[in-house]
């Protein structure tokens, strides 16, 4: 990762606001309405910015979030050292935006922010808020959580869920009902499954299901289910 020490200085001048870490550790924190998320390390959740472009192969990130307002309402998470992946982070993932005067991180190449209203280690205030023209997302540590063709999971919802979770998503039995939960709660659990993890007694009947699932098909399903399934 790339460092860059002039930024400190710079940035000071121009953004008093910004709280600018050394070093910093991305950690996960689970709540009962989203499951698994992102935190700063001091527990604060991080957001992505839909509006941002973000990284990918080549591209470096766009922030969209650049006016004063914005940045006060939502610093970015902007570093002089390095960020590393604490546990349940998947490094892989990890990474930095910027240029010589700016440093932002990023996960699954999405700039982060923090929310100012955010309290340190409280239940984030920020998740689907809509401001300065986009809406703030927390992001999920094993599963991309921002939709791109949510139309395209129907299909997929139809071919390889809805045999046990029923057609409306209601559930029978002991397959759970997966109506009233949001996006990120869904995309967080189905990228636990796809890790490889056990969250309830039968979670040996959802693995198999979410390691065939991409990071896209995850946050497609996950913003199908939550608008369809009420
Ligand atoms: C073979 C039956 C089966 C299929 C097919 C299936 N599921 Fe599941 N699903 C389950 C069971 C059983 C659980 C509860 C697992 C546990 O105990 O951890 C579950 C749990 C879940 C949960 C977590 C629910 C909660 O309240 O925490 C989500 C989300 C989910 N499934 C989504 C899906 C999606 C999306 C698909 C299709 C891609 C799918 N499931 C396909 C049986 C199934």
């Amino acid at each position: 990762m790339k460092t860059l020490t002039s930024f400190a200085a710079a940035l000071a001048l121009a953004a008093p606001a910004f709280a600018q870490d050394d070093a910093l550790t991305l950690e996960v924190a689970e709540s009962t309405e989203f499951g698994h998320y992102l935190t700063d390390g001091a527990g604060r959740p991080v957001y992505a910015f839909t509006t941002d472009l973000r990284a990918s192969d080549g591209e470096g990130a766009q922030l969209s979030c650049t006016d004063a307002d914005c940045v006060e309402a939502w610093p970015p998470v902007t570093i002089a050292g390095t960020a590393e992946a604490g546990a349940g982070a998947d490094a892989d993932r990890l990474g930095t935006a910027g240029d010589a005067t700016q440093q932002i991180v990023t996960y699954d190449g999405w700039p982060l922010y923090r929310f100012a209203s955010d309290a340190e280690a409280g239940e984030p205030q920020g998740y689907g808020v809509a401001a300065f023209g986009g809406e703030w997302r927390l992001l999920t540590p094993a599963a991309n959580a921002l939709a791109t063709d949510v139309a395209g999971a129907e299909t997929i919802y139809a071919n390889a869920c809805a045999q046990c979770h029923g057609p409306g998503g209601q559930g029978m039995a002991s397959f759970p009902s997966l109506a009233g939960n949001n996006p990120h709660y869904i995309a967080s659990r189905l990228g636990q499954y796809r890790a490889g993890e056990a969250i309830g007694s039968n979670s040996a009947l959802m693995r198999p299901v979410a390691a065939a699932l991409s990071d896209d098909d995850i946050a497609n399903l996950a913003a199908f289910i939550a608008t369809n399934f009420e």
